[in-house]
């Protein structure tokens, strides 16, 4: 039985994910929550071995090695971090989750969505987040804040940035009530209200 909630950030790296995961975490401790700060890829123990390899392995990775990497890291992350943790009536807030594999292998590499869906769904136990951010921004914007220091994931271009993005955008029209899309170009305090705005739509 859920007790808990599980919150998913989502978007490009430099859109703000961990920043306004950071700041809800402090803002629900102050209301005295009982939260837990997650990850994917790579959250602890053997998921941090598989991050290390998704972000920095600079040899050959084939798309559908990858794709099998990321849902490996899934199941083992949902099963001993998650699933305990919303048992237990925590508040999950996790920086990316299924909805970056739909972006960023669907949309963006051409792995075939429906097989991606099903394979999320195996990978998760077909337990979807409860609720999920997007923090939209331009290729633009999410470069400059980024800055020099670019891991593999995050050198792949411009056109590949922008399928992902709408990638991200078609997730949030098939799924609007999971799904919640914010301007994340605006200023850290602004897209933070519409978090908590959203947040407490959401369990009121
Ligand atoms: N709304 C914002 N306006 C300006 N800078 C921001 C904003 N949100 C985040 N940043 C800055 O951009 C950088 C990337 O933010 P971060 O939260 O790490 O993004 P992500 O986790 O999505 O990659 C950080 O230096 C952060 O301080
Ligand atoms: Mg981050």
């Amino acid at each position: 039985m859920q007790k808990g909630l599980f919150i998913t950030f989502e978007g490009a790296d430099g859109c703000g994910k961990t920043t306004q995961l950071n700041l809800l975490a402090q803002y629900l401790e102050k209301q005295g929550k009982e939260i837990l700060v997650t990850r994917e890829p790579g959250a602890k123990g053997l998921g941090e071995k598989l991050r290390e390899i998704l972000l920095n392995y600079d040899g050959e990775v084939s798309d559908r090695c990858e794709f099998f990497l990321f849902l490996a890291d899934r199941a083992q992350h949902i099963d001993t971090i998650v699933t305990p943790a919303i048992q237990s009536g925590k508040i999950v807030l996790c920086d990316r989750h299924i909805d970056s594999t739909t972006a960023y292998q669907g949309y963006g590499r051409g792995i075939d969505i429906d097989r991606i869906n099903k394979l999320n769904m195996a990978a998760t136990n077909n337990k979807k987040p409860d609720l999920t951010f997007v923090f939209d921004v331009d290729a633009k914007t999410a470069a400059k804040r980024v800055g020099k220091s670019k891991d593999r994931m995050e050198s792949a271009g411009s056109a590949f940035f922008n399928r992902v993005r709408q990638g991200y955008l078609e997730l949030a029209k098939q799924e609007p009530e999971r799904i919640k899309v914010i301007n994340a170009a605006r200023s850290i305090e602004e897209v933070q209200e519409e978090v908590k705005k959203i947040l407490l739509n959401f369990v009121k």
